[in-house]
């Protein structure tokens, strides 16, 4: 069986040899973003991780090792940052969150056809559409979008004849929502800048909720739902995203999040501009957001403490929805990616 855990070991090892700015930080980011790719080439595959594990994590290795010598022939002397982020591992980055997706979800335009935004509400679409939750469901529902970061989930129900109220402490992304609504002529949506810890709105106001990848980047997610549970009506339905924990492809996003761990977030930001790297959202998000991957029965248990019922999983439409039940011929499911992405519509 393969030994993820020590291939990932001497990757970090090497990685550690790199500095934190300039070429070096390149290096990583370089490295980093091939890693993902060649874990995702193969991981949604049937073929066997003990193979591919060893072939993509030696590969790397010795890419490292290359860019180790000709850093050190070329007597480069990267300075190392002092100034870092306040970011250190096991810190609250509450904070950091919010920050970092004001400034990296906005490179989705509706005009530039790499990061075209559209492509990403159409994702949305496609698991509404694939649950049920159509026209009839939505039409003349009052919903609300938390941590709606740049709108897409709102814009969805409400193309569906919902009204929509979008909140997110994004100051930033909020503006940006509210420019896509007029560009895209989405009526009835009303989004503000609030915190999922402290809703404005008063007792059973909604008949559906939605948190779509927020609760777990929370340091105090328990206190999210506890509002969430608070606005929606009795017999009121709630959409929940979570990351789901356990797996090969989490323990990947663990050791890459490591690797940039005290390298501020503008740094890295910069470098995949200068490298033109699409989909940066994505990598500033696998590199830097905070991930509290929970399992199936701990969200389950969560939720029904909370008072939810009647929880139902949701069928995922893509393959990076990971979706376990999405590859019920694949033996090593369990062992690739734990309880993957779990999607599920909750009652109160
Ligand atoms: C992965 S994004 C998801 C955005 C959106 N739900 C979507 O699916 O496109 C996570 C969002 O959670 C927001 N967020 C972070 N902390 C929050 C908080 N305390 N309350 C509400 N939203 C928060 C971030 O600002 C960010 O927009």
């Amino acid at each position: 069986m393969v030994d993820t855990k020590k291939y990932i070991e001497t990757y970090e090892e090497k990685l550690r040899t790199f500095k934190k700015s300039g070429l070096s930080l390149a290096v990583r980011i370089i490295s980093t973003i091939s890693l993902q790719r060649e874990i995702d080439n193969n991981i949604f595959t049937n073929s066997d991780p003990n193979i591919y594990i060893k072939k993509i994590f030696d590969r790397q290795n010795s890419y490292l090792d290359i860019m180790n010598h000709f850093i050190a022939s070329i007597h480069l002397n990267d300075s190392e940052t002092e100034n870092f982020s306040a970011q250190k591992e096991g810190d609250a980055r509450d904070d950091l969150h919010i920050e970092l997706f004001n400034d990296t979800w906005r490179t989705l335009t509706l005009s530039d056809p790499l990061n075209n935004y559209k492509k990403w509400i159409d994702v949305i679409k496609g698991r509404l559409k694939l649950n049920n939750l159509d026209r009839k469901f939505f039409t003349g529902k009052k919903c609300i979008d938390i941590g709606c970061g740049t709108g897409r989930f709102s814009f969805c129900m409400a193309s569906l004849g919902a009204k929509v109220w979008g909140i997110d402490p994004g100051q930033k992304s909020i503006e940006f929502a509210k420019k896509l609504a007029v560009e895209m002529k989405i009526k009835d949506t009303n989004f503000s800048v609030q915190n999922a810890y402290n809703l404005s709105f008063t007792e059973e106001y909604f008949d559906f909720a939605t948190c779509n990848g927020v609760l777990h980047h929370l340091d105090n997610p328990g206190k999210a739902l506890q509002e969430i549970y608070r606005v929606l009506k009795p017999g009121g339905k709630f959409w929940l995203y979570v990351e789901g924990s356990g797996g090969i492809y989490h323990d990947v996003w663990d050791i890459i999040q490591k690797s940039f761990v005290g390298i501020p977030f503008r740094d890295t930001f910069e470098i995949i501009k200068k490298l033109n790297i699409p989909d940066i959202h994505l990598w500033m998000d696998i590199f830097y957001a905070k991930y509290h991957f929970i399992s199936f029965e701990e969200n389950e248990r969560r939720l029904r403490n909370m008072g939810f019922n009647n929880i139902q999983v949701m069928k995922s439409s893509e393959l990076f929805d990971i979706d376990v039940s999405m590859f019920p011929d694949d033996k090593d499911v369990k062992l690739k990616f734990g309880d993957g992405g779990i999607r599920v519509l909750a009652t109160k």
